[in-house]
Order: structure tokens, then C-alpha cells, then sequence
């Protein structure tokens, strides 16, 4: 459906049926240990490559994104005392953006994975709890479905566009708490 006018939109889709290969990187996740958690938040090659179809988007919104972000942060004391211990807004704006052009690479593999424990071992040492871990996240979720909803035409792609990040957003999540 478009936004704007409810037509449908029959008939426009084109049927892609040439070969794709395999993301054997990604496939291999699906064989070592977080394989269970890709499968259970429903996380698919498709969704990487709609999130790597994004990517433009993500580079002309991060900024946003990441205002947002922090901006809603400030307001709570106690997350505001923790950044101003260690770190400064602009210094994780940067680390921030740099998180989120990750999410839209195209490449979900081991060291992706590795990178995002890396993550979350920061946080857990400077005593950011899961629960405010997990919660940032759906300030990430809201701005980016305002950025798609503003970015493209129709409903329906951004409802497939803001599901594949949301997969990622909660694999990210796994890994960055256990
Ligand atoms: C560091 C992302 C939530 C405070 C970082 C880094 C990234 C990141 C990528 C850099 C890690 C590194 O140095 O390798 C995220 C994401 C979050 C999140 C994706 C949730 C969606 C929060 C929250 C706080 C916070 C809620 C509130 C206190 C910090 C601080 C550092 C940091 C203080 C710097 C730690 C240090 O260098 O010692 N974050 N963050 N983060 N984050 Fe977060």
C-alpha cells in the first residue's frame, strides 16, 4: 500500500529467480552455538540483505539516530552519571554510529559476533545493567521506524525493512547480555 493513498499495489513486484549464492558466513553461524538464537528471533540471509539494501538510509539518518539516542539517555540520572565516568556523548556518538553502519554491512559472521560480545563485556564492566541494555534498544527501534517511515513509499517496505532490523536488533541483544 502507499502511504499516502492506499492503492494497492498489485502486480509490482518482480519475481526475482536468478541464483544467489549462499552468505557462507552467515551459514556457518547457523552451525556453532548462537545458531539456536539466530533461529529462534527468526534472523534469515534475507534479512541481511535488506539491512545491507538500507544502508544508505542508515548513512544519511545515524546522526539522528544517535541524537535521539543519547538525548533520551541525558534525561536519566543515573545513565548519565555512568557516561560522564567514562566516557563522553560525543566520543559514543561516534562509537554509536559506527554500531549502527555495522548492523547494514551485509556481513553477519564470527567476528561480527565477536565484536558485539565485545560490547557487551563493556557494559557490563562500567555496570550498565541488562535492563537498561535491552531498553536503549527500543529508543534505536522507534528512531529508525521514523527514519523508514520517512525514507521510503510504502508501507509494506518499511514494515519489511523495520523487521529485518528489529531481527538483528534482538540477536544483537543476546549476545551483548549473556
Ligand atoms: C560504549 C553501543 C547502551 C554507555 C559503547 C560502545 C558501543 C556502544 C558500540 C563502544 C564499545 C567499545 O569501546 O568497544 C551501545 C548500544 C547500546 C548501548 C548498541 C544499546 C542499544 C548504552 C547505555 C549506556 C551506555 C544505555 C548508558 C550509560 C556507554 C559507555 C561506554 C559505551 C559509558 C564507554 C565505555 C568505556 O569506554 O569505558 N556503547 N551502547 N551504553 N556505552 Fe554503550
Amino acid at each position: 500500500f502507499r502511504k499516502e493513498d492506499n492503492h494497492h499495489l498489485a502486480n509490482t513486484k518482480i519475481e526475482n529467480n536468478s541464483y544467489q549464492p549462499k552468505n557462507q558466513e552467515f551459514q556457518k553461524l547457523l552451525h556453532n552455538n548462537v545458531g539456536n538464537q539466530i533461529r529462534f528471533v527468526g534472523l534469515s540471509e534475507e534479512d541481511i540483505m535488506n539491512l545491507a539494501e538500507i544502508r544508505p538510509i542508515m548513512e544519511r539518518n545515524a546522526a539522528q539516530i544517535v541524537d535521539a539516542f543519547y538525548g533520551k539517555l541525558q534525561d536519566m540520572p543515573n545513565l548519565l552519571t555512568i557516561i560522564n565516568k567514562h566516557s563522553t556523548i560525543e566520543k559514543l556518538g561516534k562509537t554509536l554510529t559506527q554500531y549502527l553502519l555495522d548492523m547494514v554491512s551485509g556481513r553477519i559472521d564470527e567476528n561480527y559476533v565477536i565484536r558485539r560480545k565485545v560490547i557487551g563485556n563493556v557494559h557490563n564492566r562500567i555496570g550498565l545493567f541488562p535492563e537498561w541494555y535491552i531498553g536503549a534498544y527500543t529508543l534505536i527501534q522507534n528512531e529508525m521506524l521514523h527514519v523508514l517511515t520517512r525514507e521510503l513509499d510504502t508501507w509494506e517496505e518499511v514494515m519489511k525493512y523495520y523487521i529485518s532490523f528489529q531481527r538483528l536488533c534482538s540477536f544483537d541483544m543476546q549476545i551483548g547480555i549473556e
